[in-house]
């Protein structure tokens, strides 16, 4: 342990010799400073007025000076002075930190930084010590799975288009065909921003409940021919279980020309189904209704955990509960009374046609990395995350 000695010099490099080897010192017992306890016993040891480091250099330091080298002496002791008191303070706040936290990325300026503030302030930050390693972070598996359907559409010749999720009753169900108090609106547990009674009822607010509604604001904005997709967030009051989450993820197409058909739709969403599951998965089409598509269809893809055999070897096969097939997405034919609403922007039902589609990219997901809970998507536990990163 260090103890002070007499000097048998006074000069400047001698003073600033035997300061450096004090201050070494004073940093290392500092930094091992791990409770109040072991605080109070270092601050006594440099700093008691009876026998405290500071006391004996003011001593064998100062006093034991020949005169004409008091002043370099006394500069020299104070300054010293200055840094036990500092090391003395930072030694405190350490003190009170039970444990070294791990410092997270994106959190509020940790204890460890603070901390590190305060050894920075009395002098004694090593920098050569290895610094406090800041996790960089990844995709989130489901932002992760939606990059991917948007791409495989890119390459096709799409691009992207996003809107709002707070959105007007107007986009996400007047301008969709589905007229007031229709019941269709029920299918869709709609979320209502509060306090909008005295809006005309188109104006009034409300988490969107599909990514649909940017279907209009496209259209509003760019003439025929389109084709895009669109990456969103969504909201239904849905109680959340394990397939269901009150917020979850869509990714939907639109493409709109002179001309389109069904069969344009189909080998559309079937070759990105082949790009995105497998070449060899198969798709298959089911009537369905949603009221701005005519025809309406829901697309099943040829279960890929089970290749379509609805079992894996003795067990039956969960995800496609044994049919062999698996409900990927809500499509159709755009309804002529959508274009209706947009027929000013260039969208003559008489002209054009086009095409819709709608995907649970949660769903997909689920699917994609055989997760059995969606709730895990969302409950942000770094060591669910960790494992897609
Ligand atoms: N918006 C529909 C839904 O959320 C899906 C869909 C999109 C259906 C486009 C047809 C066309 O269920």
């Amino acid at each position: 342990m260090y103890s002070v000695s007499k000097l048998t010099e006074y000069s400047a490099s001698a003073l600033e010799r035997a300061s450096a080897e004090l201050r070494s010192a004073l940093a290392q017992e500092a930094v091992a400073v791990k409770n109040e306890a072991e605080w109070k016993i270092f601050r006594d040891r440099w700093m008691a007025r009876k026998n405290g480091v500071l006391t004996q250099i003011n001593d064998l330091w100062l006093k034991a000076a020949p005169k004409e080298a008091k002043r370099e002496a006394g500069r020299e002791v104070n300054l010293v002075k200055e840094q036990v008191e500092q090391a003395v303070a930072a030694a405190k706040i350490q003190s009170q930190i039970p444990t070294l936290p791990i410092a997270h990325a994106g959190s509020e300026p940790s204890e460890v930084e603070f901390q590190g503030k305060a050894f920075e302030k009395a002098g004694l930050v090593d920098i050569t010590l290895p610094g406090i390693r800041r996790p960089i972070g990844a995709e989130h598996p489901v932002i992760k799975t939606m990059n991917e359907i948007v791409s495989v559409f890119q390459k096709l010749g799409y691009s992207v288009a996003e809107g709002p999720v707070v959105e007007t009753d107007y986009y996400n169900f007047e301008a969709l065909n589905f007229p007031p108090n229709h019941p269709a609106r029920d299918t869709q547990d709609t979320l209502f921003i509060a306090g909008q009674a005295a809006k005309p009822p188109r104006e009034r607010l409300l988490l969107r409940t599909h990514t649909s509604p940017v279907q209009i604001r496209t259209m509003e904005k760019m003439r025929p021919p389109i084709r895009i997709v669109i990456p969103g967030q969504v909201h239904r009051n849905d109680p959340p279980d394990a397939s269901h989450s009150p917020m979850f993820h869509q990714v939907e197409g639109l493409a709109v020309d002179t001309n389109i058909t069904f069969s344009d739709l189909k080998g559309t969403l079937d070759h990105a189904m082949k790009a995105l599951f497998g070449s060899s998965v198969k798709t298959h089409f089911r009537p369905s209704f949603f009221p701005f598509t005519e025809p309406s269809a829901e697309m099943f893809v040829s279960c890929f955990i089970c290749g379509g055999s609805g079992t894996r070897g003795a067990e039956p096969c969960r995800p496609c509960k044994q049919t062999g097939w698996i409900e990927i997405l809500g499509c159709g034919m755009v309804d002529p009374n959508v274009f209706d609403f947009v027929k000013d922007k260039g969208y003559d039902p008489r002209k054009v046609s086009g095409f819709a589609f709608g995907m649970g990219a949660d769903r997909i997901a689920l699917l994609k990395y055989g997760v059995d809970d969606i709730q895990l998507f969302f409950q942000g536990d770094v060591r669910f995350l960790q494992q897609f990163a």
